[in-house]
């Protein structure tokens, strides 16, 4: 047993115990447990219990997120006891059918296998930064169709035996497959059933031409390759999600230049002044991009939050947690909007950028963790005394 899987399981039971989840007694005696297990084999398994408050306090800790309102809510899927890749992707659909639910979006996680601490190694971790993502493909003028953001990992899809339509069938929006590994290092595809996947076609309100752009986007945002951690264990595959804020879609996945680079187009078809910078058109494209994708969301039932109302949503997160003695977390460049970010409160204050645990990691965060402090309480156990 390390001294820090120890830390981290009584840091995490200290949690449990602050927040009401057991009492002084019962902490006692897990810890106990805890500590003959950690002796024996080096690991100890996390109760339901445990794993449900865990991956909830995961989305409460997380500083980039301006969703964290609703971390109680959060479903938690426990497939701790999956053996193969086919109930890996059994779950994954049961996931994304359990969030999309028919538009009304429910956060959701599911915890796969966890790590074994002595190997560092689990039975399978998710390769894919989304379970739902779209295609790249380099033309032959080096023009690029989809999102340019997946083109590695469309062409490792492709290594792996993914076929893509044929060039006159592609579009800017081809679904990928979901690609999981396994302990033996191999990579494995699987296609989702197109039935599952909830997409939203996005036009303008007051534009009819808007729609000629052909944009679309889907429904539920699912990370699937960041690293839970809960009281020292480790879940490499934990996909969760919440529902979109609308400028993710709005203004960057079709404004940022690197990926659907939509704002000259949207500026033409809006006939907005183009001859130079100073009328903005810019700016005003970007509205009219969060405008659609507002109204497109909303006419297609489907969950999605404006920006500001986020933000009032944060605002009640940092009351509640203040109330509950809790210091708020938060990265700034993350929690702003990126749009008329300074008309909401978030730009005007500061934050305090600790990552509390549990949390979710970068997969590099993980592997660079030898030489990263921990935040766990390495004062000893405070149930012994
Ligand atoms: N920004 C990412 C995207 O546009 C999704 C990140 C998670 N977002 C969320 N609302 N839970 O796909």
């Amino acid at each position: 047993m390390t001294q820090d899987q120890r830390d981290e399981a009584i840091a995490f039971q200290t949690l449990l115990l602050e927040e009401g989840l057991c009492t002084k007694k019962d902490a006692e005696r897990r810890l106990e447990e805890i500590e003959t297990s950690l002796a024996e084999s080096d690991s100890y398994t996390l109760t339901t219990l445990e794993c449900t408050h865990g991956a909830r306090v995961a989305w409460r800790n997380s500083i980039r997120c301006i969703g964290r309102l609703f971390w109680k809510g959060m479903h938690v899927f426990d497939k701790r006891h999956v053996q193969t890749l086919e109930e890996v992707f059994q779950a994954l659909e049961e996931h994304i059918q359990f969030a999309t639910n028919g538009g009304a979006i429910r956060p959701a996680i599911t915890l796969f296998p966890p790590e074994d601490p002595t190997t560092g190694t689990a039975p399978f971790r998710i390769v894919s930064h989304q379970l739902l993502r779209y295609a790249a493909y380099t033309n032959d003028d080096g023009s690029m169709l989809g999102d340019p953001m997946n083109l590695s990992f469309t062409h490792e899809c492709i290594e792996l035996g993914w076929k893509p339509p044929t060039p006159e069938q592609r579009t800017p929006f081809d679904l990928l497959p979901v690609m999981v590994q396994t302990a033996d290092g191999r990579r494995h595809l699987h296609e989702l059933p197109k039935e599952l996947i909830l997409e939203v076609t996005i036009e303008h309100p007051d534009s009819k031409a808007f729609s000629n752009l052909g944009l679309k986007w889907y429904a539920v945002p699912i990370i699937s390759d960041m690293v839970l951690d809960i009281g020292g264990v480790r879940f490499p595959a934990a996909p969760f999600n919440g529902w979109y804020m609308e400028t993710e879609i709005g203004a960057r996945n079709f404004g940022d230049k690197q990926r659907y680079n939509q704002l000259e187009a949207v500026a033409d078809i809006m006939g907005f002044d183009r001859s130079n910078e100073r009328t903005l058109w810019r700016d005003k494209a970007l509205v009219e991009l969060n405008v659609a994708v507002l109204h497109s969301f909303k006419k297609a039932g489907v969950k999605l939050v404006d920006h500001h109302t986020a933000v009032e949503q944060h605002e009640q997160f940092e009351r509640l947690e203040a109330e509950a003695g809790r210091a708020v977390t938060g990265e700034w460049s993350w929690l702003v909007p990126p749009l008329s970010g300074s008309a909401t409160s978030v730009f005007h204050k500061e934050f305090d950028v600790t990552e509390h645990k549990p949390n979710f990691f970068y997969r590099e965060q993980v592997d660079n963790r030898a030489s990263s402090a921990s935040n766990a309480s390495s004062s000893g156990c405070p149930f012994s005394s």
